[in-house]
């Protein structure tokens, strides 16, 4: 088996790349090997935006994607085939700034200037994912643009007064047919193997190649949007000496509906489809679903992490989980040629450890459409709104026949066992009851033969155990038959929120 080169298109041009670690991260490259400084290094782990770029894909219809991600967490042969731009990109050749820096520069939006380049290509996503012609970003969109960039100086709102003011400068256009063009050469029919120093990089193209290979090298971790799987490397030092990435599947991104013979409908999200795609389809059925999207992680974590990712990392702290079990969700494995399903929350087995055997991965999910007379909602509470990982993650689904009984009851949570887990007691003790208070103190009672959570750094047990249950009680607030309460009544960021309009 040879190695070939990496190709990514930066600066005009296409830059050949080999003799260099499988793992190395593009920040790296950028900074050591083309000594393009600009982009800095903060935290090393996705959460402080100073490495942010724009990474450009041609997506399966042959269009381009122009997406923030963290360079520091990104593995360099996951660039090949695809465009790096950063903060040298900015200014035109002539020198003039770009409406995004000019509006930074005139609107006082940086001090020190550490964070800037970071928030800058940040801002750029959001100018080129933009309209021009069209209606403006609204306040929550630029948060959102700006939700994984860290300022220690300046103060957010001189950067944000300066994410609106560059639209009224004179538009600055980007080609993306030409871009188009461009990565159309770069393409590949067949999978990347990419070597250095022992070490190996596979890149399939397709679900086949995929199987064949998770068959052939059981032992290669798998990769996805690597924000997990980075920090195994930038943080703990982790050696990984063969990895297949599945970035480049075509298929796994696939986002569809499906009605089985039974007539039951359901969502299929490919295992490789990324969190903000993944999300946006799901928010279609289920608009409650919203404010857990965008406290998951940042922009550009959900650019570049996917849903599959997240499922198939199980961590006990893992948001989407929580929300997908309470839905009913199933998981689609597969291993060789053989495909099979089985219930989400029986793929975790205990701490770290999953049902997927030797030479198996993570296709996709089936997430049941809505049902009538069903209600869910999903809770996040962490220490700050953005960027932060839940102490207690929480999704409740009741549905009430037409006399206002339980049917089915559905609850899980995240950060109260070691893995994502449903509350069996507390369904129990609401199954064929009237959805009252007193089923929903009945059930908060119940929950404690549930879990016995941990102490940790993010809650102590205590904590949770009370938190964990008191979500029950919000959960009967919002949804009780008889005058349910706004969610805005009760949940402190958006009371909050509401007092700063007022
Ligand atoms: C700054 C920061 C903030 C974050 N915030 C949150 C948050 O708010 N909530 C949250 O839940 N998570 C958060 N995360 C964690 C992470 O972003 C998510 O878990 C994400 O969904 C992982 O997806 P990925 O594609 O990057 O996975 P990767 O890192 O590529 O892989 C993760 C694991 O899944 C395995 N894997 C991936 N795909 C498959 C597959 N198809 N089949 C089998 N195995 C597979 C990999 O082998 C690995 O073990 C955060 C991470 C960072 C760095
Ligand atoms: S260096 Fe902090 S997010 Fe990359
Ligand atoms: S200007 Fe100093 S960190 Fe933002």
């Amino acid at each position: 088996m040879e190695t070939q080169n990496i190709r990514i298109y930066y600066r005009g041009k296409v830059h050949e790349i080999a003799g260099q670690a499988t793992t190395r991260t593009l920040l790296q490259f950028l900074r050591e090997d083309l000594r393009a400084t600009g982009t800095k290094e903060g935290c090393a782990e996705g959460d402080c935006g100073a490495c942010t770029v724009v990474v450009g894909e041609l997506d399966a219809e042959g269009s381009v994607s122009m997406r923030a991600v963290n360079a520091c967490i990104q593995f360099l042969p996951a660039l090949d085939g695809k465009a790096v731009y950063t903060i040298e990109d900015l200014r035109a050749p002539d020198g003039s700034l770009h409406p995004v820096q000019r509006a930074l520069v005139e609107l006082h939006g940086s001090q020190c200037g550490f964070c800037t380049p970071g928030f800058a290509m940040s801002m750029w996503g959001l100018y080129l994912n933009h309209d021009h012609g069209g209606p403006r970003p609204s306040r929550e969109e630029i948060d959102t643009a700006l939700s994984g960039n860290l300022c220690r100086c300046t103060g957010y709102r001189p950067i944000i007064d300066a994410a609106v003011a560059m639209f009224d400068m004179p538009a600055v256009p980007f080609d993306r047919a030409a871009l188009a063009r461009v990565l159309q050469t770069l393409r590949r029919e067949q999978a990347l193997c990419y070597q250095h120093g022992g070490h190996v990089f596979h890149a399939p193209r397709t679900m086949d190649e995929l199987a064949a290979m998770r068959l052939a090298w059981p032992q290669a971790r798998i990769v996805a949007g690597s924000t997990d799987v980075g920090l195994w490397v930038t943080k703990q030092l982790r050696d990984l000496p063969e990895l297949i990435y599945i970035g480049q599947v075509a298929g796994l991104r696939e986002i569809s509906h499906e009605v089985s013979r039974d007539g039951e409908g359901h969502m299929y999200i490919g295992a490789g489809a990324l969190l903000n795609d993944a999300f946006a389809a799901l928010l279609t059925h289920y608009p409650d679903l919203d404010e857990l999207h965008r406290r998951f992680a940042s922009l550009p974590i959900r650019n570049a992490g996917t849903l599959g990712g997240n499922v198939a990392n199980g961590s006990p702290i893992g948001d989407s989980m929580p929300a997908l079990i309470a839905l009913g969700t199933r998981i689609v494995l597969r291993q060789g040629n053989r495909v099979r399903d089985m219930a989400l929350e029986d793929f975790y087995l205990d701490y770290q450890k999953n049902a997927l055997e030797t030479g198996e991965f993570v296709q996709g999910i089936k997430v049941p459409l809505p049902a009538m007379g069903r209600r869910f909602r999903t809770y996040k509470l962490s220490k700050r709104f953005d960027q932060d990982i839940s102490a207690v993650c929480a999704a409740f689904a009741v549905s009430l026949d037409g006399e206002g009984v339980i049917r089915e009851a559905r609850i899980a949570y995240g950060g109260v066992a070691a893995i994502p887990k449903r509350a069996l007691h507390a369904e129990q003790a609401m199954r064929d009851m009237p959805w009252t208070e007193a089923t929903a103190r009945a059930a908060m009672q119940a929950m404690q033969e549930d879990y016995k959570p941990l102490s940790d750094m993010r809650a102590s047990s205590e904590y949770r155990e009370l938190a964990a249950r008191n979500l029950l009680m919000r959960f009967f607030l919002e949804t009780r038959p008889d005058a349910p309460l706004q969610a805005d009544q009760l949940n402190v960021f958006a009371c909050a929120a509401g007092k700063e309009a007022a």
